[in-house]
């Protein structure tokens, strides 16, 4: 059994190989979402409080930046807009005035994937508790399809963010392309390009650096930024697009993270699903700690804090998936074994099948007719954790560790430095030192 438990095998793949097709794809993509974009702004200038992006903001300090100081990149007029709805209010305040007290606010990071949205919008509608909440939806690059389904969640309050800096919302200067960026495995001195090759000699792509960008961003902006969340003291779940989650979640990681200080005090975070990705879990009459996963899970401001210190160290590894980087570099540095404790029975699975950034528009949608054949029992819709239950530790399961050195993708000085902006920019003290916070 331990030999398949959160194997490497089923965890991501080089994605670098077919560079050339995508490479194409993405020129294809970026002038069709460059298109997109001006129209948008064409009609915000023509009717600048349709959208609500115009409202007036004067005064906030709902987000603490202090961008000026940083190395931040010149911000087209479309990521400035996105900024300020940044600081919106939660909507269906009005329905839910107040959030519970010990709530768990639940992060969604998405990118362009709309038919996974709804999926996940839909699980979520059903999940007990979730009224108590506030559900705070990161954006990586503005889609209206996404935006429209955000925009009919009324089962608890909601806010959106946008990612200002994300490579889908600069169409022709970092962190998008750039006429004069390298590509593939271009000689930066013969061709006269911009660009630092990763490891393996290649090129950035933009669209492979924004997860990895998209992740710091949020992870950013959801603890030390946002007026709603800067001050929360509880847990933080975490979730993707592409992730169902069942009616029990909340009820079940409310027990875990209640139970996790006397059960597990080694346990940094409470997780929805096991660490491997095809596991629903084992069925037995216990708890289970083991290796920290990447669907649903759940870490408070101090693991934050553990986290953030090591911004250095997952900026300037050469990988570009962020789960990978923070489980060769950052959780290894903490200096234990980082686990997280989870329930016997999943309560979140993992159900996308395409690959990166694939699945947007109807004709290449990865999950036929838009939804999932996810088997919901009578057992996923109530708490089924055991407040009895003792503990079974995995120790030493195989998987990404200290030592392993990336699948790059992530070599680009400006790609790092972009990084690494990230950290400081909710941090209005001396900015070399507030990496080390
Ligand atoms: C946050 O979680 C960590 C790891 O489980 C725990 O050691 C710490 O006491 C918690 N912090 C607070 C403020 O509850
Ligand atoms: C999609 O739904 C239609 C009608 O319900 C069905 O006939 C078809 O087989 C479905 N397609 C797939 C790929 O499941
Ligand atoms: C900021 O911190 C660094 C390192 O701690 C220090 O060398 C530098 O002088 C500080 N700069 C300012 C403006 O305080």
């Amino acid at each position: 059994m331990l030999s398949v438990v959160c194997s490497m095998a089923n965890y991501k793949k080089p994605r670098l190989k077919d560079a050339a097709f995508k490479r194409l794809l993405s020129v294809v993509l970026v002038t069709l979402l460059g298109v997109s974009l001006l129209i948008v702004s064409l009609r915000t200038n023509i009717n600048p409080a349709s959208n609500g992006f115009d409202e007036d903001l004067s005064g906030s300090d709902d987000i603490q930046s202090v961008s000026g100081k940083l190395n931040l990149p010149q911000q087209n007029e479309f990521s400035i807009q996105l900024e300020k709805r940044n600081r919106l209010p939660p909507r269906n305040v009005d329905l839910y005035p107040k959030l519970a007290k010990d709530h768990i606010t639940i992060v969604l990071y998405v990118h362009n994937r709309p038919q996974y949205l709804q999926v996940v919008v839909k699980s979520l509608s059903k999940v007990v508790g979730i009224s108590e909440t506030l559900l705070i939806v990161s954006h990586d690059g503005y889609f209206e399809e996404m935006n429209k389904i955000v925009e009919g969640i009324k089962f608890c309050q909601v806010k959106q963010i946008f990612a200002p800096y994300s490579p889908h919302v600069f169409t022709d200067s970092f962190p998008g392309v750039s006429s004069n960026d390298c590509m593939e495995k271009d000689d930066a001195e013969k061709k006269h390009c911009i660009g630092n090759p990763d490891q393996y000699g290649n090129h950035r792509s933009p669209k492979i650096v924004s997860l990895k960008h998209h992740w710091w961003w949020m992870m950013n902006t959801v603890w030390d930024g946002l007026k709603e969340t800067r001050g929360h003291d509880g847990h933080i779940l975490f979730i993707e697009e592409d992730h169902f989650i069942y009616p029990n979640a909340y009820r079940n990681l409310q027990l875990l993270v209640s139970l996790k200080p006397n059960k597990c005090p080694d346990c940094y975070a409470a997780n929805l699903a096991p660490c491997d990705v095809n596991s629903r879990g084992e069925g037995w009459d216990s708890l289970v700690a083991e290796r920290m996963g990447n669907v649903g899970y759940s870490f408070n401001r101090t693991v934050w804090r553990k986290i953030h210190r090591k911004a250095k160290e997952f900026c300037f590894f050469d990988d570009y998936n962020w789960d990978i980087t923070m489980w060769a570099t950052v959780y290894p540095s903490f200096g234990s074994p980082v686990y997280t404790l989870r329930g016997p029975r999943t309560s979140a699975v993992h159900f996308g099948k395409c690959g990166l950034h694939q699945g947007q528009g109807q004709s290449n949608a990865c999950i036929d007719n838009g939804s999932v054949n996810i088997q919901v029992d009578e057992i996923d819709k109530v708490a089924s954790i055991g407040s009895e239950w003792d503990v079974r530790v995995y120790h030493n399961q195989p998987g990404y560790k200290a030592g392993f050195k990336g699948w790059g993708g992530w070599g680009d000085a400006r790609d790092r430095q972009l990084c690494l902006s990230y950290s400081q920019m909710y941090h209005s003290f001396n900015t070399s030192s507030a990496v080390m916070s």
